[in-house]
């Protein structure tokens, strides 16, 4: 099946041009002017530019955290990530019973996406503990296509920066990336129990009790296990501080081989929030909290000077009447996470584009080129080149939408951008070659998604 786009406006993360592309059989066959066809189908993309799909490289779909579970699956979650113009996402595996393998996790991913998901797909392993067993089987996740995994330094499998620096060390000689969600876990969890204890129970102690310096310690022992590992690479997954950007920057600065993702809710979300009243500021508890606003501008700056590589979504939704019911008494009750996947792209598109924040080409940059690039996706996904999977967003940049729940895909009961106004909306995801959206209607079958087995770093 042929597929031509005419008289679009191609952008890619190096240039913009104004070529007709051509896709046979879910790749691109051809780039040039003035394409023509005499077989399939001929779209015209006048005004509107074409750009590689968007890469979400953080979700958590079906995530399990033992009092909820996540209300989007690889379905409903894939076709909102689709409705909003992303056509490849990379889910970080929930922990599975203790003591379990790493493929346990990945064979209870697989299956439950193989069947549900509508865009393509991979996962970041999960490492809950170690031990010399466990060492070993990472051998044969990267043989399989994991090459990148998370560890966590606060939550329940919490790892000890002895076992994450011989982590660093096994992963980096594989070519796989660790990621690590960096938070401080002693001092957070003596702020908890203060605050608990002084009956100090409202949304914003979540984010007093998780302060930007319990960030800081993390990233800054994380920058120095990863020297003492022969200069392993790095990943910080959710950074949402200035002050932990800098200590990244100042990494960066020195060579070492340091990346970072933020997330649209440190760029456009602030603190305040947790002060909304009758509980509503449960609908923003999340790990690393929301900020104070100053945050916001940091982020924004360290994305278009390039010391933040990436903007993914942390897509964790629960909704926020179970958020409600369990944590209006008591904040460390409440479930983590917050829903995005869907307004990721049209949001740093508009804020980021539109309000001449950064470029456009940093923009293709950051929500796909260089996410394929860091994990092993490249240039099959994120580019826009000969033999390229033909993932596609479309947007027009003179779209005006103002985000609302009810127009959503997303399975959950808010948003946390309810009322945002945007200028400039994906209206068509091409994913293999297939429409799969057209002005937010899904058109493509669950299950049509495939699992992407990924290169090394
Ligand atoms: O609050 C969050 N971010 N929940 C999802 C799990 C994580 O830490 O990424
Ligand atoms: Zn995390
Ligand atoms: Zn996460």
């Amino acid at each position: 099946m042929k597929l031509l786009l005419k008289n679009g406006t191609i952008v890619t993360s190096g240039k913009v041009f104004k070529e007709d592309i051509l896709v046979e059989n879910g790749v691109i066959s051809k780039i040039g002017k003035n394409l023509s066809i005499d077989s399939g189908q001929a779209v015209d993309l006048h005004g509107q530019y074409i750009m590689p799909g968007g890469i979400d490289v953080h979700t958590h779909f079906n995530l399990d955290i033992g009092i909820a579970v996540a209300k989007d699956d690889f379905y409903t979650g894939t076709v909102a990530a689709a409705c909003g113009g992303t056509t490849t996402i990379i889910d970080h595996m929930g922990f599975g019973p203790k003591g379990c393998t790493l493929h346990h996790q990945l064979d209870k991913y697989k299956a439950d996406a193989e069947t549900d998901a509508v865009i393509d797909y991979s996962f970041h392993g999960v490492i809950q503990h170690i031990n010399d067993e466990i060492l070993d089987e990472m051998d044969s996740m990267v043989e399989d296509g994991i090459t990148s995994f998370k560890g966590y330094m606060t939550y329940d499998y919490k790892l000890q920066d002895k076992n994450m620096k011989v982590i660093m060390e096994k992963l980096s000689s594989l070519g796989a990336m660790t990621t690590v969600h960096a938070e401080a876990h002693d001092e957070i969890q003596e702020l908890r129990k203060k605050y608990i204890e002084d009956g100090k129970v409202e949304p914003i102690y979540h984010a007093k009790s998780r302060p930007v310096k319990a960030e800081v310690e993390a990233i800054e022992r994380m920058i120095k296990m990863s020297k003492e590992a022969g200069e392993a690479p790095l990943y910080i997954v959710h950074l949402s501080s200035g002050d932990g950007l800098d200590v990244i920057k100042k990494a960066r600065a020195e060579g070492r081989n340091i990346y970072a993702e933020t997330c649209p809710q440190y760029l456009f979300l602030n603190e305040d929030k947790y002060l909304e009243d009758k509980y509503r500021g449960l609908k923003y508890i999340m790990s690393p909290p929301l900020r104070e606003k100053n945050n916001n501008k940091r982020l924004w700056k360290g994305i278009a000077e390039g010391y933040i590589q990436t903007v993914a979504t942390d897509h964790c939704p629960f909704d926020f009447k179970l958020k409600k019911e369990l944590g209006s008494k008591d904040f460390t009750k409440c479930p983590n996470g917050a829903p995005g996947v869907e307004t990721r792209i049209a949001l740093m598109y508009s804020e980021g584009v539109t309000k001449k924040r950064i470029s456009i080409t940093k923009f293709v940059d950051v929500v796909s080129t260089t996410p394929a690039k860091l994990f092993g996706l490249y240039p099959k996904k994120g580019e826009i080149i000969l033999g390229a999977d033909a993932d596609f967003m479309i947007i027009d940049p003179k779209k005006k939408m103002t985000i609302e729940h009810k127009n959503l895909h997303e399975n959950v009961d808010y948003t946390p951008y309810e009322g945002i106004d945007l200028v400039g909306y994906p209206t068509m995801t091409i994913s293999n070659g297939e429409i799969i959206v057209k002005n937010g209607k899904f058109l493509g079958k669950k299950g049509r998604g495939k699992f992407i087995k990924r290169n090394r770093f």
